[in-house]
């Protein structure tokens, strides 16, 4: 007998990407090279104020804290409430954690939540809210209105504005209207807000601000990340803030795994935060070849549903989409097929912003 049994992985969902691999082989084999467009990774430089501050902390050798140091959480409270709108941020309402993928796998294991509880995401969504719930046993719960969910068991609710994959944001009052739901059911509301600073044609809104959340944290936490705001997706830097007494819990239990955000990586947090020039020089490359890919796309005869925000268009030629990823790679494009996100995008694909501009030509070329 073995002595590793596949006791954990076989909860999981078959890993998607290995999907794709051949319709990646097909593109590759393109002359020009391939126009890789499936994975939304920041192809951009990291941006130069941040990487001194990283080098600056080079020189780190005890143990950072899971808390963070009190700089660290200085400049998070002090985001929070300048560009979120929230009020009353304070220390034990922020924590830092190492990249938000983490978090998202691992939060309902930390909550300690488990068989006989639910944990309820978009019914099109990132993949790894189904896997936290796989990994502490409970039960995964797709949602079109999660206030149409009965609320019995459902213990969290994840929110995703704007959304991975379809970019669609929820104004305010969508918001305000859900988490009053979750509060009055004594559900926990954990919002996904990493693509928050990149709305094109909808201006995304926090549940920490005052309009959606009344003015109190209670029962609501917002999950940031760096990774695509200062394309720093390889250093593992994110952050929740909202409810005090649930951040608490986490940064015990935290403190416990060792789940440290590495000293460096706390500093450059630091300088990435101090700075909105970077940010909009950033969504500046973004919204060129948004409207590129767009325009080059729905000339092409697709049609664009959603993506007021994110870095994603969320587009169909109405086929299955697999069709339409294979009809792609035939044009040397990689593109990830709606259904890795849930059934409900099995006619979509999911088209990344994330690629240099001299590749988003190309595409641009291969689709006239
Ligand atoms: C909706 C969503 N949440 C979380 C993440 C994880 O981001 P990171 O782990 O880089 O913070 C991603 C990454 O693509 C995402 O799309």
């Amino acid at each position: 007998m073995s002595a590793v049994s596949p006791r954990v992985s076989s909860r999981l969902p078959v890993f998607p990407w290995d999907r794709l691999e051949p319709y990646k082989a097909t593109a590759a084999a393109h002359p020009d090279g391939i126009v890789d467009l499936s994975i939304g990774t920041p192809v951009d430089p990291v941006p130069e104020l941040i990487r001194r501050a990283l080098a600056g902390a080079a020189d780190s050798p005890g143990y950072p804290t899971v808390w963070g140091t009190a700089e660290l959480r200085d400049a998070l409270t002090g985001w929070v409430e300048r560009r979120l709108g929230a009020r009353g941020v304070t220390h034990r309402n922020v924590l830092p954690v190492v990249g938000s993928k983490e978090l998202v796998a691992w939060l309902p294991t930390q909550l300690g939540l488990g068989a006989g509880d639910r944990v309820a995401f978009p019914r099109l969504a990132y993949p790894t809210y189904e896997v936290g719930a796989r990994l502490c046993g409970a039960e995964p719960v797709p949602y079109t209105d999660p206030t149409e969910l009965d609320p019995a068991g459902l213990k969290l609710l994840w929110l995703n504005s704007p959304s991975n994959p379809t970019g669609a944001v929820l104004p305010a009052a969508e918001l305000a209207r859900i988490v009053a739901w979750a509060r009055a059911h004594d559900v926990l509301v954990f919002s996904d807000e990493c693509y928050l600073e990149l709305g094109w044609e909808a201006e995304p809104v926090s549940v920490l601000h005052p309009d959606v959340c009344g003015g109190t944290h209670e029962g609501v936490v917002a999950v940031h990340s760096l990774s695509k705001r200062s394309n720093l997706a390889g250093y593992r830097a994110a952050f929740l803030a909202g409810d005090a007494e649930v951040l608490g819990e986490l940064l015990a239990v935290r403190k416990h795994g060792g789940m440290m955000t590495p000293a460096p990586v706390q500093a450059a947090t630091v300088a990435a935060l101090g700075d909105d020039t970077h940010v909009r020089e950033q969504r500046e490359r973004y919204t060129a070849r948004r409207t590129a890919l767009r325009t080059a796309l729905e000339a092409h005869g697709f049609r664009i549903d959603h993506s007021e925000a994110s870095l994603y268009l969320w587009s169909t030629r109405d086929e299955p989409c697999w069709d339409t990823v294979a009809h792609l790679a035939a044009l040397g494009i990689l593109v990830a097929p709606g259904d890795f996100y849930g059934e409900a995008g099995a006619r979509h694909v999911r088209v990344a912003l994330t690629a240099t501009d001299e590749r988003i030509e190309a595409a641009v070329k291969r689709l006239a």
